[in-house]
């Protein structure tokens, strides 16, 4: 898939609740800074309807829950040996502001990594999820796409503030809204994150290959 989809109240309410429930009382990973918990019975909930969206076969080969309360950096997660190309993020609940999610236009095409950015990739690697954490910025690498421009001042004044202007050089993107509900659905080698935040988020990340 080529540009992010989002399926708007596709999921009923009650399914937001068992997913909640589900992750209540799962086993957590990484407690304390980003709680995650694998899928559980829902890990192929969604192939049908996401084969359907996408009119091929999708089938999910790995995912999670999350809670957090800091901003993930930008990153992909794109992992060859299990093909995970497709990302469906489905909202579960959030406190104080609305949290965005941000899809770049720019793509990485090989293995997953997080850029630290300006930040020390040791101390801050443990924020950055299951992905490798790396040195500097996507434009300092061979990311795809890249504007070769400043980021657009709404973009970043809006959303992504908490990061230094200049380390998101070259790039663009699309701002989705975390509502439960709704589903994101993007290719997981465009590179993402999180915006500014100040409350706690809790979602389902489910990635799919084709087939
Ligand atoms: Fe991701």
């Amino acid at each position: 898939m080529n540009k992010p989809k989002i399926l708007k109240k596709i999921i009923p309410e009650q399914r937001i609740l068992r997913h909640i429930n589900e992750f209540n009382n799962s086993d957590k990973r990484h407690p304390g800074t980003m709680n995650t918990a694998d899928p559980g019975k829902y890990m192929h909930a969604y192939d049908d309807l996401i084969s359907e969206v996408l009119k091929t076969k999708v089938t999910a080969v790995s995912g999670n829950y999350y809670k957090h309360d800091i901003p993930y950096m930008p990153h992909t997660d794109y992992k060859s040996h299990l093909g995970n190309c497709v990302n469906a993020v489905i909202p579960l609940s959030y406190t104080k502001n609305q949290p965005r999610f941000i899809i770049f236009d720019q793509m990485w095409k090989y293995e997953s990594v997080t850029w630290c950015m300006h930040y020390d990739v040791k101390v801050f690697g443990r924020y950055c999820g299951v992905n490798t954490g790396v040195k500097g910025c996507p434009h300092e690498y061979d990311v795809e796409y890249l504007t070769n421009k400043e980021i657009d001042d709404n973009l970043y004044n809006d959303h992504l503030s908490h990061l230094k202007k200049e380390d998101l050089f070259g790039m663009s993107g699309t701002v989705t809204y975390f509502e439960p509900r709704d589903i994101i659905l993007f290719n997981n080698q465009n590179i993402h994150c999180t915006s500014s935040i100040n409350g706690v988020k809790l979602g389902l990340s489910l990635r799919f290959k084709y087939g």
